[in-house]
C-alpha cells in the first residue's frame, strides 16, 4: 500500500506541471538577469530574479511599492499589493490613424470599455481609449495633439455592452487612472514610537475618511488603527514591519477593517 501511494503521488505531481505552464499567456524569454522585464523590455519575468519579484510599469524589477504597486505588470512577476484602480472618464478625444493619440494598440476581445481598461492596466498604462467599437489603445500620455472633442463624436455602441459607448470614427472614449489609495498591508505600530507621525481625530473613522484627511493634509501614507484611530505620514518610521494584527472593524463602517491593536491598515497614495 505504501508503494502504491507513492506512485499515485508521483503521477499527481507529474500531471501538475503542464497545468502551471499553460498559465503563461504571454511569451517570457527567461528570468531577468539584467533587472529589466515586461512587455516592452525583453519579456523577462522578475519572479525569482535577484532584483526583486515585481515588474514595474517602467520595465524594471524590484521589490517595494514602487515596483509592486500600481502599474506592476502581473504577467511578468508577482505584484505585492492589492490593486484597486479607478478609471476616470475624460470624455471624447480626437484620434488620427497616422498620428495616434494613444500610441500603443492592443488586440482585446470582449468589446467593452472594461476589457480595454484591464488590458491597459495589466501592462502598466495610465490611459485607455476605445475607438470605433472594438479598437483598444493604451498610453502614458495624450500625444500628437489629441484633444477633447464634442461627445457626439463618440457614438459607437460597444459591441458587447449596449449601454456603453466605445468611441467613434477617429474618436476615442478616453479614460485615465486617477490618484488612488492602494492597500500595502498591515504594519506594526507602538504608542511610544509611531509608524506614521501624524495623528488625526476622524469622527466615524473608516478607510475612506482617514484617507481623505491624509490626502487633504498632503500625506502619501494613511493608516487606520484599532477601529477609530487615523494616522498619516510621508514615511514609514521606526522600523515598522508587516504584521498580521489587522482585524478590527472601523468605528464608522463595520464592513471595513481599520487595523488592530498596535497594527495599522496601511495605504499608499499613488499620483
Ligand atoms: C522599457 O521600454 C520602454 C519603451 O521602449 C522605454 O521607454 C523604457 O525606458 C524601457 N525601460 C528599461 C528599464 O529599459
Ligand atoms: C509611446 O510614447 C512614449 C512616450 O513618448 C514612448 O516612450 C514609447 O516608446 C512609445 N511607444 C511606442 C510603441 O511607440
Amino acid at each position: 500500500m505504501l508503494i502504491l501511494t507513492f506512485i499515485f503521488t508521483g503521477l499527481g505531481l507529474a500531471s501538475a506541471s503542464p497545468t502551471s505552464m499553460s498559465q503563461s499567456l504571454f511569451p517570457r524569454s527567461s528570468v531577468s538577469t539584467t533587472g529589466t522585464c515586461g512587455a516592452y523590455n525583453g519579456t523577462a519575468t522578475c519572479s525569482g530574479s535577484a532584483f526583486g519579484n515585481c515588474c514595474s510599469q517602467f520595465g524594471w524589477c524590484g521589490g517595494d511599492t514602487g515596483y509592486c504597486g500600481y502599474g506592476c505588470q502581473s504577467d511578468y512577476g508577482s505584484c505585492g499589493v492589492s490593486t484597486t484602480l479607478t478609471w476616470k472618464s475624460l470624455g471624447c478625444y480626437s484620434d488620427n490613424t497616422l498620428s495616434r493619440t494613444l500610441n500603443t494598440s492592443l488586440t482585446v476581445s470582449g468589446g467593452t470599455i472594461e476589457a480595454c481598461q484591464s488590458a491597459c492596466e495589466a501592462k502598466g498604462f495610465t490611459y485607455a481609449g476605445i475607438e470605433y467599437g472594438t479598437q483598444c489603445f493604451c498610453g502614458t500620455a495624450i500625444m500628437n495633439a489629441g484633444a477633447s472633442i464634442d461627445s457626439s463624436n463618440c457614438n459607437t455602441v460597444c459591441p458587447q455592452a449596449s449601454a456603453e459607448v466605445c468611441g467613434g470614427s477617429n474618436a476615442l472614449s478616453l479614460y485615465q487612472v486617477v490618484p488612488i489609495w492602494q492597500s500595502i498591508g498591515c504594519y506594526s505600530d507602538t504608542t511610544l514610537k509611531r509608524t506614521l507621525a501624524h495623528s488625526f481625530n476622524v469622527p466615524g473613522n473608516n478607510v475612506e475618511k482617514c484617507q481623505g484627511v491624509c490626502q487633504d493634509n498632503g500625506y502619501i501614507y494613511a493608516g487606520m488603527e484599532y477601529g477609530s484611530q487615523c494616522f498619516c505620514g510621508n514615511t514609514i518610521d521606526n522600523g515598522a514591519t508587516l504584521t498580521s494584527g489587522c482585524g478590527t472593524v472601523c468605528s464608522g463602517n463595520s464592513g471595513e477593517i481599520c487595523g488592530g491593536s498596535n497594527s495599522l491598515s496601511m495605504y499608499y497614495r499613488f499620483e
